[in-house]
């Protein structure tokens, strides 16, 4: 059977094939071309083949397996880089970069968020994958000054976090002791803009403690080996790391595989280039070597018996290097304070007690600190509001290195927690990747079978259920009153979980586990095994106490960083913090839902061997880790239904030399096309199903004979591929000019691999050219002419900028001319288009009033009282015989206008019951207020001329809320004259104003011409 390299959906590329050599193709390249997928030994012997031949990288569909080399390979270059940019995940060998240019392009074109997951046990190379990921953005993707610095930042957390978080362990020189999460944002052109680091759970214990051949993190080293004598002096440190008792636990101060002093270089370089300033790289520098001081600090016992400090020294050191009272310091280390009925009591600490309370102090400091520097590094990169006005338009990328499952000879709580967040992932795995199959099938229109997989809900409810599960149990144990201990709590697990399926204790199990159970374990069946965990200490650290009157000596802390790690309000609020797996638990849950919504890729790591050595293939030690990555499962589900699938245009394009229909070309449907080339080569049935847009294949073995078949043809049909010489299918013609030649003859079809690359580049070119052409004001209304693929997002572009427009314009308006504003779009309401005065009118600042209070009569104002006059304006009112012309003043309160002459108000037209306002269409300022006919009291309609009818009318039209009772009459208004009589206005147009009795008793205005119309 020959191994092959297949296209993908993505874009054809003639290099495809001359990309893999003989030595890519050994074993399959991807495990869901095994034909015995159900077969462990199958699959570890394709792992090893390919191990044997310096291929680490295998998939599992779109998972990632890799198995790490301990050795430098040449398959990490810019070159190599650029190789995978832009190809289809299997054009080429497998390869991280190959995923991560996956994930890339997948977030850039769909538009979604993605997160790439990488597992696997200590040491099988999680974090260097991560790091490559990271340097493949940061070389690959589009720069601009502001994000090279950004993509720095992000690059320089990896030392300084691993200085601070990282430790030689057993079974790695630079183990990560804290998970991570990366999320780095991209703007729409792809660019980094962005990035937000989230950790989890951080081995505090090994500040104190570390088994033999371990060390404590490496910042400690680095600063004894690489810190000048100036700053070990300031620090009152020795070079010498075994002067340090937190420094010796492990016996091993030195490694041959680091140089602590180089480190030391490259995370000072980091703190500056993140933007640490000197001040603060100080403080820090305080803090770690306060640390070292705390565990030199000993105790004895005093005159009377008490506890007390026996080393001074260090004791004034931990005090002036971290910023505190050395007294009060003295006095929280031996004495516990404690809150009971309301009153504060002080007992004195035990020898023991002391010194647990010092390494608490020492786990707290350091732990929170930890925390301190992923926020300073997180303000450091985070997304520049101002630059990018709304982080809303970016999309994600996150990346998670975070510790596999974990089965060590003595596992404890840590174990518990790294486990239990393997079961979520787990969870998470299963779910995402049968939804997204399943969306598939939909997609294509092909029925969805049901796929029998082991769902591992029944063990996150063991350890998660609220007042059930492990977490909830512990949790009640460390809170319970009277005497509590690891042993309790065991108990009260037999008690609460005794016959679940996944749970056994040495007391519930039988025979053979029993014999393989100590008495102080309890076993979980996880997912991928089974676990059992010494319940030894699970109380403890669950509790992670700091006694009080140690975190109140630290709020008063003068080092800035350690009173922002120790907040006062801590110590105020006499809530008991959550416990420790209830915080982890609740991270994880938040850390679910960030993962949830994003499109997932998975990278598996694999360690090869346990000596650190290249080349060596120790396969029960491979086994094992299949086996707790849960490998074999994930195969299962990608194989449940169809072990392949391609569009159909890369399925045809490199199989149609073998149907005489189908070569050189085909030119009908494409579906049809696959369908007579599948036809031809005597495809059954069960073997295949054609989807909308893809072919799925069900066997490997289907597969494999159709490449046997191409592999056969080709002397045939020489190298010649698609009417291109081969010469000419290499360089930069093909890379660039080729993909934009076709792109364009293609440019009217549908988004598809042949035109996608010159539709992006159409696209980004419009959007960059309207980056810059971005209309400055509402009333500009230029816009870039878009393609034809971007009509409908240009529109919905233009509508959002005009609306951001609008929206900063009206939170820029002051509350005066916002009232401005508001009267002339009433008054644009009532007159525009219908009134010759209407553009003069509204054009001018419509004032308050226009008579001054000393116009306004006081005996008038008086009579008004508390009916305050909001608008007044002198008026000449005509009587309704006769027409004589009186000066009058109209004055507006908010429920009525009256009519004064002088001293006396004539009229009071109640707001309620004027009917309507007439005026006409003409330049005049005449009009009219309609009165209700059977009201005695009124004489008739009211017939004024003012010289500000567009402000008065609109004015009075909106307090009497009767916008829409104004009439523009064109010729003439008719108006009531008392008892049922009527009398008339004509209007005409003439060179200037005049009001004057006409013909037929009525009243003749003539309105002057107004140019503009
Ligand atoms: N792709 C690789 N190429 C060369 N060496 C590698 C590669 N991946 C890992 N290594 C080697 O293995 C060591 C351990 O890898 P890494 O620190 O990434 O493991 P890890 O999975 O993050 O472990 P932990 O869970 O302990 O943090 C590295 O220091 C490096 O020496
Ligand atoms: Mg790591």
């Amino acid at each position: 059977m020959s191994s092959l390299c297949h296209p993908d959906d993505g874009r054809v590329r003639l290099v495809m094939e001359s990309a893999l050599t003989a030595r890519d193709r050994v074993g399959v390249q991807d495990f869901v071309l095994l034909e015995n997928y159900n077969s462990e030994a199958a699959f570890i012997e394709n792992l090893r083949r390919r191990f044997g031949e310096g291929l680490i990288y295998t998939y599992i569909g779109s998972v990632l397996v890799s198995v790490n080399p301990y050795k430098e390979l040449e398959i990490y270059s810019k070159q190599q880089m650029e190789r995978y940019r832009g190809v289809s995940f299997y054009e080429i060998s497998p390869h991280i970069y190959a995923l991560s240019d996956t994930a890339y392009r997948a977030m850039r074109t769909e538009r979604k968020d993605q997160c790439i997951m990488i597992s696997g046990e200590s040491g099988a190379g999680k974090t260097e994958a991560s790091k490559k990921i990271l340097l493949y953005y940061a070389v690959t993707c589009p720069i601009n000054a502001h994000m090279a610095t950004l993509g720095d930042r992000l690059l320089q957390s990896n030392p300084v976090l691993e200085a601070f978080g990282n430790a030689k362990t057993f079974r790695n020189d630079n183990s990560s002791r804290f998970g991570k999460y990366m999320g780095v944002q991209f703007d729409f052109r792809g660019a980094p803009v962005g990035g937000h680091i989230l950790n989890y759970l951080l081995e505090k214990s090994r500040v104190v403690h570390q088994n033999h051949g371990e060390r404590n993190f490496h910042i400690f080293y680095q600063l004894l080996d690489g810190g000048d004598d100036n700053l070990l002096t300031t620090l009152a440190l020795q070079r010498n790391p075994q002067n340090y008792s937190y420094l010796v636990k492990g016996n091993c101060p030195r490694l041959s595989s680091v140089s602590d002093k180089n480190n030391w270089k490259v995370v000072m370089k980091a703190l500056s280039v993140i933007g640490f300033a000197e001040e603060e790289v100080q403080k820090l520098l305080s803090i770690i070597a306060g640390v070292l001081h705390l565990g030199n600090t000993q105790f004895g016992e005093g005159e009377e018996g008490e506890t007390c400090i026996t080393t001074e020294t260090h004791a004034t050191n931990v005090a002036k290097l971290l910023g505190v009272d050395v007294s009060a310091l003295g006095e929280a280390l031996t004495h516990k304070k404690l809150t009971a009925k309301g009153e504060e009591m002080i007992t004195p600490l035990n020898f023991e007690q002391a010194m647990s309370a010092r390494d608490a102090l020492a786990k707290a400091v350091y732990g929170r600190t930890f925390t301190w520097l992923v926020e300073k590094i997180n303000q450091s990169v985070a997304l520049q509001e101002e630059i990018y006005h709304s982080g809303k338009g970016c999309s994600v990328i996150g990346l998670l290195d975070i510790y596999g499952f974990e089965v060590l000879q003595h596992n404890s709580f840590e174990q518990f927690c790294i486990n239990y967040c393997n079961e979520k992932l787990q969870q998470l795995f299963i779910e995402l990747t049968l939804r997204s199959e399943q969306e598939e099938y939909e997609a294509e229109g092909i029925a969805w079978e049901t796929v029998q997989y082991f769902d591992n809900k029944i063990i996150c409810d063991l350890i998660e259920e609220k007042h059930k599960g492990i977490i909830s149990t512990l949790d009640e144990e460390c809170l319970r009153p009277g005497e509590t201990c690891d042993a309790s709590f065991l108990e009260k697990l037999e008690d609460t979980l005794g016959g679940h399926p996944h749970f056994v204790t040495h007391k519930l199990a039988n025979g053979k586990t029993r014999k393989a159970m100590g008495r102080e374990e309890f076993r979980l069946l996880h997912y991928a095994g089974e676990v059992n965990y010494n319940v030894n200490g699970f109380l403890d650290k669950n509790n992670d106490l700091l006694n009080r009157n140690l975190k109140e000596v630290m709020c008063q802390s003068h080092n800035q960083i350690v009173s922002y790690c120790f907040r006062r309000e801590e110590v105020m609020d006499q809530k008991r913090p959550e416990m420790a797996a209830t915080q982890f638990k609740n991270n994880l849950m938040k850390l679910m839902e960030i993962l949830g919504s994003k499109e997932p890729s998975y990278v598996r790591c694999l360690k090869p061997n346990d000596a650190k050595q290249p080349g060596r293939f120790d396969e029960v030690l491979i086994r094992h880790q299949v086996k707790y990555l849960g490998l074999m499962e994930n195969l299962r589900v990608r194989r449940a239904g169809f072990a392949y699938r391609r569009r159909f245009e890369a399925f045809l394009q490199r199989y149609k030399p073998l149907c005489p229909e189908t070569w050189p070309n085909w030119h009908g449907r494409l579906a049809d096309g696959v369908s007579t080339l599948v036809n031809h080569l005597g495809y059954k049935a069960e073997e295949y199903k054609l989807g909308r847009s893809k072919i799925f294949i069900r066997f490997p073995k289907t597969l494999f004979t159709t490449e046997d078949a191409l592999q056969a043809k080709k002397p045939e049909i020489g190298e010649c591929k698609n009417g291109f010489p081969e010469w000419r299918c290499k360089g930069r013609l093909l890379v660039i000019i080729l993909p934009f030649i076709k792109g364009f003859i293609y440019r009217h079809e549908d988004y598809c691999p042949e035109n996608e690359y010159f539709l992006d580049h159409v696209r980004y070119s419009f959007l960059k050219n309207l980056r810059k052409n971005l209309p400055r004001s509402v009333l500009d209304k230029t816009w870039p002419t878009p393609p034809p693929s971007l009509v409908e997002a240009s529109e919905n572009l233009w509508r959002m900028h005009m609306r951001n427009m609008v929206v900063k314009y009206c939170k820029r308006v002051q509350p005066e001319w916002r009232k401005q504003m508001i009267q002339k779009v009433a008054a644009s309401e009532i007159f525009k288009d219908q009134k010759d005065s209407y553009p003069q009118g509204v054009g001018r600042l419509f004032l308050d009033s226009r008579l001054e209070r000393e116009q306004i009569n006081l005996k008038v104002v008086q009579t008004l009282g508390s009916d305050k006059v909001q608008y007044g304006v002198p008026v000449v009112k005509y009587d309704r015989r006769g027409f004589k012309p009186r000066p009058r003043q109209l004055l507006l309160t908010n429920t009525f206008a009256v009519l004064v002459d002088k001293t006396k108000i004539k009229q009071r037209i109640d707001y309620a019951a004027l009917r309507g306002i007439s005026v006409s269409s003409l330049s005049d300022g005449m009009f009219v207020l309609h009165m209700p006919n059977e009201d005695n009291k009124q004489k008739g309609d009211v017939v004024l001329h003012c010289d500000h009818v567009i402000e008065l009318v609109t004015k009075l039209a909106m307090m009497a809320s009767k916008v829409n009772y104004v009439n523009i009459n064109p010729g003439s208004i008719t108006f009531a004259v008392a008892r049922g009589k009527e009398g008339i206005i004509d209007f005409v147009r003439g060179s200037e104003l005049k009001v004057a009795k006409g013909k037929r008793g009525h009243l003749l205005v003539i309105a002057p011409q107004i140019n503009n119309i």
